[in-house]
């Protein structure tokens, strides 16, 4: 006998409007209707109501001409910037030591963004379990965790005391349980399991541009992470910021899942936030060139903030200082610190009030017949909170400026995409750093005729370095210690330097 809906699941979606979620029920088998009658509960009829009727009205607004967002705009007053080119080496080494020294202190965190769907690099894994094909083969997750692991034995080392920096890690729906198996499967990179503190972030319902829920399957409603601003939600849903209380955590290091070149608790810009008194701060790279299509970080009425590319005239983005450099020149990388005071403001006081951002994309649907369609032009809409939106609550907001080539080169792309932010670029970013390590503590590398490979500089970002060198972060995080083992000697390419590698080099000195 084919049963109705169940009243309340029917009632829920009517008062959201949505009554044409039940649509295929009476071709549902029993467990289809459970997972979906389950998928509906979890709704808040009220809160559905206004998110469908936002995305809609979102979408009209979008069609309309964009805002004026540049007339308002200016640069970030040099008080509130730092800059790891155009500092003193003195004023650095003050910042790395205060840095060093919260980390110490277990006053440090890491909060990994790993939430996102990564639908442009098109793996159906997460992201952090991608490897962009080093010579170690090493994920990004890996890699990251092994930088954790360096950061804490060099605090150890500098202050003599044991500590740890506790990893957070936002996942969703889609990344949690392939996160969780994979640090199991891989010992959670020799980390201590109990310092790793994975929590999920809320999914909402993808809507069509009428407002409408998307269906993927006959039973099944499309549900997308609320971005990766959906972080200040999770952190209460999921009592993080209690977590980071009883361990005394004081900062947190905020990082996205897909930068190869990401510094982990690094300790310059945790110096730098902590001496100035910050309680919110962004790392920034100068834009690679007028019209890259990168967020600015500047101020718009007085309030800071990053404005995309698309709000921003031809005028604006070409304006010049007199030094030559762009006026808006701080491109944002998704990186920052913020003390757990304000994120504790943040969650309680402020998340309403973040902007939520409309996100056109191609979602698969069913169609009347019951038929899944994956369609070839955007059809619908996600919403979306941005982490960097909590810039204007901020009391005490600053901007650390770093170099491209050092610290940002992000996986967003999938090769056959073109040749932007891809595996080739990000592994290429990788490689060429750590052959610039190399050559600096004094390497040689032979070809293989045994003749030496004159050295070079980074050309294009589309070139391979003249010789391949993989560093593990376990033996150095920012080209630090090599001189000792590198100087004056000759190594063939490929050169990949372990913790063994360098022990046998100790050992033949
Ligand atoms: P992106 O905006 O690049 O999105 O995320 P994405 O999901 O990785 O890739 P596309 O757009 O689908 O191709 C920037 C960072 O924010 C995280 C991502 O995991 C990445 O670290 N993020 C994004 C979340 O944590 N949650 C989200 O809902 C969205």
């Amino acid at each position: 006998m084919l049963l109705p809906p169940p009243p309340h699941v029917r009632e829920l979606l009517a008062r959201a409007g949505q009554p044409e979620v039940l649509r295929f029920w009476e071709q549902l088998s029993a467990e289809e209707r459970r997972l979906l009658e389950a998928a509906v509960k979890q709704l808040e009829p009220g809160v559905l109501r206004a998110h469908c009727q936002e995305a809609a009205m979102a979408r009209h607004r979008e069609q309309q001409p964009a805002p004026n967002t540049h007339r308002h705009m200016k640069p970030l007053p040099g008080e509130v910037t730092g800059s790891s080119a155009r500092t003193e080496p003195q004023s650095l080494r003050g910042w790395r030591e205060r840095g060093f020294h919260e980390i110490s202190e277990n006053r440090v965190a890491v909060l990994l963004l790993a939430g996102g769907q990564g639908t442009r690099l098109g793996v159906p894994y997460p992201k952090g379990m991608y490897d962009v094909g080093l010579p170690s083969g090493k994920t990004l997750y890996q890699i990251q965790a092994e930088r954790i692991r360096k950061v804490q034995q060099l605090a150890e080392e500098r202050l003599g005391k044991k500590c740890v920096v506790p990893w957070y890690i936002m996942t969703s729906e889609f990344t949690l349980e392939p996160t969780r198996k994979f640090f199991a499967q891989h010992n959670y990179f020799d980390l201590v399991k109990s310092n790793i503190v994975m929590f999920e972030q809320q999914m909402l319902p993808a809507v069509d541009f009428n407002g409408k829920i998307i269906l993927e399957q006959k039973g099944k409603i499309a549900m997308a992470p609320d971005g990766n601003g959906g972080l200040y939600r999770a952190l209460t849903n999921n009592r993080i910021l209690e977590d980071m209380d009883r361990r005394g955590i004081r900062f947190v290091h905020v990082y996205c899942v897909d930068n190869i070149l990401v510094k982990m608790a690094d300790p310059v810009f945790i110096g730098f936030c902590v001496e100035k008194g910050a309680d919110c701060g962004a790392k920034v790279v100068e834009k690679a060139y007028p019209t890259e299509p990168v967020g600015v970080v500047c101020l718009v009425d007085g309030i800071y903030q990053v404005v995309e590319y698309s709000e921003v005239s031809q005028e604006t983005v070409e304006q010049r200082n007199p030094d030559g450099r762009l006026t808006f020149n701080a491109g944002n990388i998704c990186n920052h610190f913020f003390t757990v005071d304000f994120l504790k403001s943040v969650t309680e006081e402020f998340e309403p009030q973040l902007k939520r951002h409309i996100a056109v994309k191609k979602i698969p649907y069913v169609d009347e017949q019951g038929n899944t369609v994956r369609p070839e032009v955007p059809n619908g809409i996600k919403m979306e909170k941005f982490v960097f939106d909590v810039f204007q609550f901020s009391k005490k907001f600053v901007v650390f400026e770093v170099l491209r080539e050092d610290e940002f080169s992000p996986l967003k792309n999938a090769d056959s995409a073109g040749s932007k932010d891809t595996p080739s670029t990000a592994r290429r970013a990788l490689l060429w750093q750590h052959y610039r390590w190399a050559v600096q503590a004094g390497a040689h590398f032979l070809d293989s005729n045994n003749m030496r490979i004159p050295h070079l500089t980074r050309l294009q970002e589309a070139e391979e370095p003249p010789a391949v060198c993989e560093i593990s972060a376990l033996v150095s995080c920012e080209g630090e210690g090599l001189e000792e083992y590198l100087k004056d000697r000759e190594f063939h390419s490929p050169l990949l330097l372990t913790e063994e590698a360098l022990t046998a080099l100790g050992q033949c000195q």
